[in-house]
């Protein structure tokens, strides 16, 4: 018989832009049979492209559309990523801790890579030096927040995976 991991829901992943947050977190859902929520994806099919939405709004108006998103998102039985900044609203915070969340991180020489050619608005014009200047200050939210971390920096999808499922689930 096949054994399929389990994890508590909703099931929140949490980090820095180009943590890995997406990629790990379908996968995770794949491997639980539970639905995946991108918080970003969501934001671009209720409000059109976060450049977009930057420049019409500034952060701040971005950061109260994204609290919508992320308020809905978080009443799912889902596995859930965050967009990096989303920690940064408190309504989130609050929710975030009665939830198993975990904080995916990585160093910036893996991150650089992942991150070139992208159209974050953040990272438009201070590149890798404004990355690093915006995750210093979002560490302690995030450490903070989690229930366990794991660097991504280094590892296959495939480890994250089984690291994280084994950590919170178990099989059944
Ligand atoms: C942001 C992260 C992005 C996106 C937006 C703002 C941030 O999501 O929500 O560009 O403030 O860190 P990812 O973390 O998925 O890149």
């Amino acid at each position: 018989m096949s054994e399929r991991a389990r994890l508590p829901l909703p099931f929140v992943l949490i980090g820095a832009m180009g943590s890995g947050k997406s990629r790990v977190g379908q996968r995770i859902a794949a491997s639980v049979g539970a639905p995946f929520i991108d918080t970003d994806g969501r934001i671009v099919e209720r409000h059109g492209p976060i450049d977009a939405i930057f420049e019409r709004e500034g952060e701040a108006g971005f950061r109260t559309l994204e609290r919508g998103v992320v308020a809905d998102a978080l009443r799912e039985e889902a596995v859930i990523s965050l967009g990096g900044g989303a920690v940064l609203h408190p309504d989130t915070r609050d929710d975030l801790a009665d939830l198993p969340v975990v904080w995916l991180r990585v160093s910036p020489e893996a991150v650089a890579p992942r991150l070139r050619g992208g159209t974050r608005p953040l990272l438009a014009t201070g590149g890798m030096a404004a990355w690093t200047a915006i995750l210093a200050e979002r560490a302690p939210v995030y450490e903070a927040l989690a229930d366990y971390d794991i660097d991504t920096s280094r590892r296959s999808v495939a480890r994250i995976v089984e690291d994280i499922t084994e950590r919170f689930g178990g099989t059944r």
